[in-house]
């Protein structure tokens, strides 16, 4: 379903309804609330996303560069856990997608996530950055289920960024390993020109470190961020929260067994953040 404009009546509910705004009112105030707080350390690039986003955008126009010759029609995209899409619209506003003649040449964008609100978001950022050339479909599932019920749909990039942390180890390898991902041209990964390529935007943990040490340094720079005025401390709560409960990062080694395991040829790791907490990795066929 293509977003022509940023409302909430174009998103695809699981069920393929259309989702009306006041379905949405509800979750879209649970969604503001602590999104506003992920924001405030974005404006400032305390987390220190721009250079990871930086190197992405080099990574996206050297593909294109490279694909462009043997690309018969536009890039397809897809976005994994896209949330709001606020990074990744900026990203692709830089490289010229959605704008003819541009030096990424993106014919579709389709985002994933299983929050209705985080979609709502999502259309308002990035329907003035790609349309009307370049067709937005944003889809609330579960982004395990949409990439094992995928069939028909061919990508030539996959990407998620900070999203599959939120998978423990065992659902990191089950996702890479999807049949619909592994299998010849049902492949998400595999029907890119270059033979597939899945760009993965997340945290890490440092080789050899405990998720409870992992977890110290984190809660350490929330609090460094509470000190710097950045976020006050009744935000840095559900923040703290969310990632000791929630967030299963891992190291970059484990990321290439199951890369590995999955029939990916290399996992490199092509940026890292300052502090050692975020990392860019390109998983190829
Ligand atoms: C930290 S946000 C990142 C959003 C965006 N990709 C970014 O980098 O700014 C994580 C997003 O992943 C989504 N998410 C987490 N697990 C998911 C899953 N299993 N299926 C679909 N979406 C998921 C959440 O709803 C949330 O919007």
């Amino acid at each position: 379903m293509t977003v022509s404009a940023p409302a909430a009546a174009y998103l695809r509910s699981p069920s393929g309804r259309r989702l009306l705004d006041s379905q949405c009112q509800t979750s879209v105030a649970l969604f503001k609330q602590s999104w506003s707080t992920y924001h405030k350390l974005l404006e400032v690039d305390f987390l220190e996303h721009r250079a990871l986003y930086a190197a992405l955008r080099q990574l996206l126009l050297r593909e294109a560069a490279s694909t462009a010759a043997g690309a018969a029609a536009p890039l397809a995209m897809l976005d994994l856990g896209c949330g709001d899409a606020m990074q990744i619209a900026g990203c692709l506003r830089e490289c010229g997608a959605g704008v003819p003649g541009g030096a990424l040449p993106l014919g579709s964008y389709t985002g994933v996530d299983m929050s209705a609100a985080a979609l709502q978001a999502a259309a308002a950022y990035l329907a003035p950055v790609l349309q009307p050339h370049c067709s937005v479909e944003l889809v609330e599932q579960d982004m395990k289920e949409y990439v094992g019920s995928c069939p028909d749909q061919r990508f030539h990039l996959a990407f998620a960024s900070f999203a599959v942390h939120h998978l423990s180890l065992e659902g990191k390898a089950e996702f890479v390993a999807q049949p619909q991902i592994q299998t010849s041209s049902c492949s998400c990964l595999r029907c890119s020109p270059a033979g597939g390529l899945f760009v993965v935007v997340d945290i890490f943990r440092r080789e050899g470190e405990s998720r409870e040490r992992f977890m110290e340094r984190y809660r350490d720079n929330i609090a460094e961020a509470v000190a710097r005025g950045i976020i006050d401390e009744e935000e840095a709560v559900p923040i703290v929260e969310h990632v000791t409960n929630h967030d299963w990062p891992e190291q970059l080694s484990d990321y290439r067994g199951l890369a590995a395991a999955a029939g990916f040829a290399a996992a490199e790791c092509l940026a890292t953040d300052s502090k050692e907490f975020g990392r860019l990795v390109v998983l190829r066929k």
